[in-house]
């Protein structure tokens, strides 16, 4: 890491959680993601759902010919796969999953729990024969840790998952490697720090920056809802915390989710904060606010890649001090789209592309 007042310069970072979507959405997003990031985890949670090694190439193609199409080189930007686990997904999908090299883990999302999660897992029973599968091959597994349980308050959802659902699992299939998706909740931070096993968890700059008050300071604000849904400042001050420990079980994950602005500004708004397009500077801004600017590497750069076994990135990624407006709406395909901290100002920008 090269760091002067007024510049920082660290190794290529990677996004372990975003998503691109498809069609005009995936043009309008995928070179805000290739500009700062080297690889990134795709989540596969399309209408309809990534299930299997063919349609997962089949949208990884998708996604670099869009790269191409924004005049960005395919070659700069790797996509790393998923499938998305359904209660039905054969095992033998999982051997397939692991000879080839592109699609690198599975995503649990609990049935009803998040956009587009209705073909998601009713029941663990269902799956064993799966994740046995996984345990052997080392695939990691990918968790949207929310039990989807009316009578479970929202804010609670992370918390009871971990007890009711995390704790049991990783009992079952001590040799699962499991990264625990957008963490929010001090319970998940705690959680990951002590356990034992492969475990790491991703956590999204809107998890670091803002608390629940941000959704309903001065009117509904639904350009800060997302799901796992914004908690107290507590459990905000906990995510800081790991985020800039140095623990190697957390690292960067931006779960950037755009959706077109009319369908957040509406009486049943989407899920999903758009934070692609200056991920690097709102993290940068969270570590800051921190005072530790020098864990800020490490968190984006290199405990990813460690995890899944894959090579930290050659190149470097500069972030320049200066005061920096955020739009307030981006185009969107035939939409438009507002970013996370819309009409903020951030301390730290992008340096110009060479
Ligand atoms: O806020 C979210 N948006 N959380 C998710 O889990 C899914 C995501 C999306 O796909 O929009
Ligand atoms: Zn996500």
């Amino acid at each position: 890491m090269a760091a002067s007042p007024d510049t920082l310069s660290i190794v290529r970072p990677d996004d372990w959680h975003l998503h691109l979507r498809d069609g005009a959405a995936l043009h309008a997003v995928v070179a805000a993601s290739a500009r700062q990031f080297a690889r990134a985890i795709i989540m596969p949670n399309l209408k309809p759902p990534v299930t299997t090694v063919s349609q997962a190439r089949a949208y990884r193609e998708r996604i670099l010919s869009a790269l191409g199409g924004s005049g960005r080189s395919p070659g700069t930007f790797r996509p790393l796969m998923t499938l998305y686990l359904t209660d039905r997904t054969p095992p033998q999908e999982i051997d397939a999953a692991a000879e080839d090299g592109d699609v690198v883990a599975v995503k649990l999302y609990p049935a009803g729990a998040t956009t587009n999660s209705d073909a998601g897992v009713t029941d663990i029973r269902h799956v064993r024969g799966v994740l046995e599968r996984m345990q052997r091959h080392g695939m990691p597994l990918l968790i949207h840790g929310e039990v989807n349980d009316g009578t479970v308050d929202v804010f609670d959802r992370e918390a009871v998952f971990i007890e009711r659902v995390l704790i049991p699992l990783r009992r079952d299939f001590p040799a699962l490697r499991v990264v625990f998706e957008h963490i929010t909740t001090e319970q998940a931070a705690h959680y990951v720090r002590d356990a034992e096993g492969g475990i790491a968890a991703t956590i999204t700059p809107q998890h670091l920056l803002y608390n629940r008050n941000a959704i309903f300071s001065g009117g509904l604000r639904p350009h800060w809802y997302c799901l796992p849904v914004l908690k107290r400042e507590h459990h905000r001050l906990a995510l800081v915390e790991a985020a800039t420990s140095g623990n190697p079980r957390y690292f960067l994950g931006t779960d950037s989710a755009p959706h077109a602005a009319h369908l957040k500004e509406h009486a049943a708004g989407c899920a999903g904060c758009y934070s692609a397009p200056h991920a690097m500077p709102l993290y940068a801004a969270a570590f800051e606010a921190a005072g530790r600017l020098d864990r800020l590497e490490a968190f984006a750069s290199f405990h990813g890649p460690d995890f899944y076994g894959l090579p930290r990135n050659d190149g470097h990624l500069t972030l320049v001090r200066e005061p920096t407006p955020i739009p307030e709406r981006l185009p969107y395909g035939e939409h438009e789209i507002v970013p996370l901290a819309g009409g903020e100002t951030l301390p730290w920008r992008l340096a110009e592309e060479h």
